[in-house]
């Protein structure tokens, strides 16, 4: 049988559906054994033309993470100043945990991607469509293994490349925080604080052509449409 068991199928669902982007942490340290399991998931991932692209780097130097916190924190006021009528509500959101998650990782794009042009000559983003990919494992695994991950995006790549060394053609997409946490959130924290909602899957899919409202609603399966996580 190719199927697995049901269990496992639930035990799937349910990580895919308590996941969480967390920013809240306890200090307390990632066991290595753990951060080498959940590297190896990531790493498990698929990619275009088997590229691997992703590239993992561990930041242990207490400054260097103080260097990469001011850099978000300078970017997060960029960003509420960008957003206009909405800048004071952004300002009380939570972005990232950088000085009090147990472990700090960047994942980068690497260097010479342009000689891998396997499914690429057409969509060079699928490098980052594959490192979006090992990321999400991470993320699936270490909800499973009860650790929190956030995905900080909140940053200058030139500046963050600079200060890390990344070769040129390297690019860095994502601060990751993992860590021990009280709890999880139960639902986005985003939409816990009312700055978003999650759209009705039924909303987003169509049938034949890219679908107008009304046709997109009646293109998914009542049953389906009313799974909200
Ligand atoms: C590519 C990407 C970049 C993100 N960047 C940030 C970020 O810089 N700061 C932040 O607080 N959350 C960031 N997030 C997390 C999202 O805000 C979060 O996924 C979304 O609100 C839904 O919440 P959930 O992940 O708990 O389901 C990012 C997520 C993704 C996929």
């Amino acid at each position: 049988m190719n199927r697995y068991p049901d269990s496992d199928i639930d035990a799937i669902y349910r990580v895919i559906r308590e996941r969480r982007d967390m920013r809240h942490f306890r200090p307390d340290p990632v066991a290595p054994d753990q951060l080498q399991r959940l590297l190896q998931a990531a790493h498990w991932a698929p990619s275009v033309g088997f590229m691997q692209p992703w590239r993992f780097i561990r930041i242990t130097a207490p400054e260097r993470r103080q260097a990469l916190h001011a850099m978000v924190e300078s970017e997060r006021r960029r960003t509420a100043a960008a957003l206009g009528e909405r800048e004071d509500e952004f300002m009380r959101l939570k972005v990232e945990g950088i000085l009090d998650c147990g472990e700090v990782l960047v994942a980068a794009l690497m260097d010479g991607r342009e000689r891998h042009v396997f499914g690429r000559r057409t969509l060079p983003e699928m490098d980052l469509a594959s490192v979006a990919c090992a990321l999400q494992n991470m993320w699936l695994a270490a909800r499973a293994e009860g650790l929190g991950m956030g995905w900080v995006s909140l940053f200058d790549p030139v500046a963050l490349g600079t200060l890390l060394h990344l070769p040129p053609g390297a690019k860095a997409i994502a601060i990751i925080c993992l860590g021990h946490v009280d709890h999880f959130y139960e639902q986005p924290l985003l939409e816990q604080e009312g700055w978003a909602g999650r759209q009705a899957l039924a909303t987003l899919v169509s049938e034949n052509s890219w679908g107008e409202a009304d046709a997109r609603r009646i293109a998914v399966a009542p049953t389906l449409a009313n799974t909200s996580p």
